[in-house]
């Protein structure tokens, strides 16, 4: 008796060792098969007086059906594609759910966005074709103007204008939110105060350029807008998109349609602004990124769009919003962003 339950043992050990199917079935054919362990027990019953016959019976019936049931399970186990190593284990967490996140651009995009929002600013659009006045006439850059040059422009044939608009020249991809200034003055009466965000143009494309990226402009014009509250504006901005200890500097600058212009520079969000020892990649040991181009709106621009100079004053800005993606995010090459590698992506994005 105590042969048979060591027998019942072997099984079981042999059966958790078991690493597929097919030894499974050699461990079936070794103790239940015809010639089997069990098989051979039984024929051996002959010898036994018939008290004992009967309970050998018995007990190799018991062991019988015990083994073919353990088998059974071992080899459901196996063609269910399961084998013991890594069975169902009902006591590991979930997978989550993988939710999709905003685009840092985005994320980027929103928070500009619902800053100026918050100091009284509505969201207006303008189209991403435009007209050579729009994009630069109007704005005051004249046609042999150089700071053309800076706008390295594709320009756009409308095939479907049945031809009459054929010439080259004639529409453009926008080379910035700017031409926003003058639909929205041609629009609204003052006081306009509004940013523009969407994408722009340019032939560029090189580690900090990509041939469409993203600005944000910004317009206020009513009467007795002044250079301080560009600056102050301004300083606003940056502090609530950067932190409280982030400072903003203002840089005598040119462009056509501002005037004064000024560049503006926030200190080095990576360096604190502290580190000159050319150790600081972001800044190149500067202290200082530049973020933004602004100033005071043109007198020709305001004639262009139907305004009188001597009435109204206005600031203007613009940013590229990838440029502060890649500041807020330590990013030095643009185009990982518009690689969309997710792995690159969900390391940067934190909310939805
Ligand atoms: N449009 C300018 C650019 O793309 C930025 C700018 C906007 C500058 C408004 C001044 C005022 O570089």
């Amino acid at each position: 008796m105590s042969n048979l339950e060591d027998l019942k043992a072997d099984v079981t050990r042999l059966l958790s060792e078991a690493k597929d199917a097919q030894a499974v079935e050699q461990i079936r054919i070794r103790f239940l098969g015809r010639k089997g362990v069990i098989a051979e027990h039984f024929s051996r019953m002959g010898d036994l007086s018939p008290e004992e016959r009967r309970a050998t019976g018995a007990a190799l019936n018991d062991l019988k059906i015990c083994c073919e049931k353990k088998i059974k399970e071992a080899a459901d186990r196996f063609a269910s594609g399961r084998s013991r190593g890594d069975a169902i284990d009902v006591t590991l967490p979930g997978r989550p759910a993988h939710a999709g996140l905003t685009h840092p651009i985005n994320e980027t995009l929103r928070d500009i966005c619902q800053t100026f929002r918050l100091a009284g600013f509505d969201v207006a659009d303008g189209p991403e074709i435009e007209t050579d006045w729009y994009n630069f006439e109007a704005l005051n850059v004249p046609a042999d103007h150089p700071a053309r040059d800076m706008h390295d422009t594709f320009y756009v044939k409308m095939e479907e204008d049945g031809g009459r608009r054929e010439k080259a020249g004639e529409y453009l991809l926008r080379t910035h939110t700017s031409p926003v200034q003058i639909h929205v003055m041609e629009k609204q009466k003052p006081p306009v105060r509004i940013i523009a965000p969407g994408r722009v143009y340019r032939r560029d494309d090189d580690p900090t350029h990509s041939p469409v990226f993203h600005q944000v402009e910004g317009l206020w014009v009513e009467e007795g807008v002044t250079l301080r509250d560009l600056k102050g504006l301004l300083e606003y901005f940056l502090k609530m998109l950067f932190g409280e200890s982030v400072r903003a500097r203002f840089r005598p600058s040119f462009f056509p349609f501002t005037e004064p212009s000024l560049e503006v520079d926030m200190s080095c969000v990576i360096c604190g602004g502290e580190d000159h020892s050319a150790h600081c990649r972001t800044c190149k040991a500067t202290g200082w990124l530049e973020v933004l181009g602004a100033g005071m709106v043109h007198p020709n621009v305001f004639r262009a769009a139907g305004h009188n100079p001597s009435k109204v004053t206005g600031l203007a800005f613009g940013m590229g919003v990838e440029r502060m993606a890649m500041i807020r995010y330590g990013i030095d090459d643009i185009r990982l962003f518009f690689e969309n590698d997710v792995r690159f992506l969900s390391q940067l994005s934190g909310g939805t």
